[in-house]
């Protein structure tokens, strides 16, 4: 996994038809997707249940690009290596989750994978001021994690100090939440790289009409390069 700072596209598979992720994996690869974003949640941290280990695993084949793990769990260190296991590329863990995020941070590199860590919206940016060296990714929630479908929280002064404070080093700015044609400008333009998208990648579409998927990714990705044309 090489580092650059072009637009990535994450759809995230808690939109997919949970019936059918093999094939909805292969059908947003097909159709421009950059990375895909699996989005695990505990029913604690989160007040929702998504994948164990067992279905990260099962996705994995599936995946050609980059399988981005957004950990939504508490606590995380007990499932580091089951999720290396299950073949993650990134693996992002919550700030808010424990007390030693930066243990997690170690303990995700040591397992061969990239560390990312996420902040909730009520987080501040300088929460991770002694973590930039230790993280290749920081996931800004543009929601309260636990649901796809919610409306955009403006978090653009947080990616512009959190821009600032990366400077030269290799960290991805993620977005997580409301992104869409309308958000993606406004997170681009502050500082931002990886752009996750749920709903609005799978809405109208399904594995039977996948080009639904490529214009909604399209459409997204002109949106998000239309700030620097
Ligand atoms: C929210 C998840 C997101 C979610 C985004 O807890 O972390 O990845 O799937 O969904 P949309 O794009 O619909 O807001
Ligand atoms: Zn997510």
């Amino acid at each position: 996994m090489s580092f650059d700072r072009s637009i990535k596209i994450a759809p995230s598979i808690l939109s997919a038809d949970f019936a059918n992720f093999g094939q909805e994996i292969q059908a947003i690869e097909s159709q421009g997707a950059d990375w895909v974003h699996i989005d695990v949640m505990d029913g604690h941290f989160v007040p929702n249940l998504t994948f164990g280990p067992m279905a990260v695993k099962a996705f994995r084949p599936h995946v050609k690009t980059v399988m981005d793990v957004h950990l939504m769990i508490a606590p995380v260190d007990p499932y580091i290596d089951a999720y290396a296991e299950a073949g993650a590329d990134v693996l992002t863990a919550h700030i808010e989750a424990g007390p030693h995020i930066h243990r997690t941070l170690q303990a995700i590199r040591a397992a061969d994978m990239k560390a990312g860590v996420a902040l909730n919206p009520g987080t501040p940016a300088e929460a991770v001021a002694h973590l930039l060296d230790l993280t290749d990714l920081i996931c800004v929630m543009t929601v309260n994690p636990g649901f796809g479908g919610q409306k955009f929280i403006d978090m653009t002064s947080k990616i512009r100090s959190l821009r600032s404070m990366i400077g030269d080093r290799p960290v991805h700015i993620e977005i997580d939440g409301g992104v869409d044609p309308s958000t993606a400008p406004l997170v681009v333009e502050a500082g931002a790289d990886v752009l996750v998208a749920g709903s609005a990648v799978f809405k109208g579409g399904s594995v039977n009409d996948p080009d639904v998927y490529g214009a909604n990714i399209s459409n997204i990705r002109d949106a998000a390069n239309g700030v620097w044309a």
